[in-house]
């Protein structure tokens, strides 16, 4: 069997499951969607966002880049935030960054990754501002994790600076900003920083770029 048909097949049990427990599943979910979560993730193939916190198709909607990243000029993700947080009105974000992550561990060395050094420049900028910091740690894995928890911070800072973010926190005083680690040793969920209008409001108003 091809590796493409054994996908067809997975599938297909999946669908025949998915009707077997509602034969409405389907036709029910096609009508709209009203997610209450935005996750922006890691590309990782270890990191599934709706598996790791047992959402269902229809509970979130979702961003994925290499590190997890919220580049201001990136019209990907900007569209996303825009339509999750503005059409959607969704209620939180989760930006959710993870352990051994392969885009921190290249971003931290000096080898060429040819078009991938473009991206990457993003993650090597937060290196930057704390590289005094992550100096100081001893191992590898430990300069590594300590970036991811420092990227998680400043993507979700990068959020709060976000047009689309200060426009609906002046609107409706919503979402929540959550900044997440999924550690891959454990499969778990560990929460690194959380912001939303109330905690954020001088800042909404002193830096505001409506
Ligand atoms: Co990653």
């Amino acid at each position: 069997m091809e590796e493409r048909d054994k996908l067809f097949l997975s599938n297909k049990a999946w669908a025949l499951e998915k009707l077997q427990e509602d034969a409405a599943y389907f036709s029910e979910l096609a009508k709209d969607q009203k997610p209450d979560y935005l996750w922006i993730g890691c590309s990782d193939s270890r990191v599934p966002a709706n598996e790791i916190i047992g959402a269902a198709p229809g509970e979130l909607f979702v961003h994925r880049n290499i590190a997890n990243m919220v580049v201001h000029t990136d019209l990907n993700l900007l569209s996303v935030l825009e339509y999750a947080v503005t059409h959607l009105e969704v209620k939180h974000i989760i930006l959710c960054g993870h352990t051994g992550c392969g885009g921190i561990k290249a971003a931290l060395s000096n080898s060429n990754f040819d078009l991938l050094n473009k991206w990457l420049r993003n993650v090597k900028d937060v290196f930057y501002h704390h590289r005094g910091e992550i100096k100081l740690l001893d191992s590898e894995a430990e300069k590594v994790n300590k970036m991811v928890e420092l990227n998680v911070i400043e993507q979700v800072n990068n959020l709060v600076k976000t047009s689309v973010v200060q426009k609906a926190w002046l609107k409706r005083k919503s979402p929540k900003i959550h900044g997440w680690i999924y550690d891959m040793e454990t499969g778990l969920l560990n929460s690194v920083v959380e912001k939303n209008f109330e905690s954020e409001i001088d800042e909404v108003f002193r830096f505001t770029n409506l």
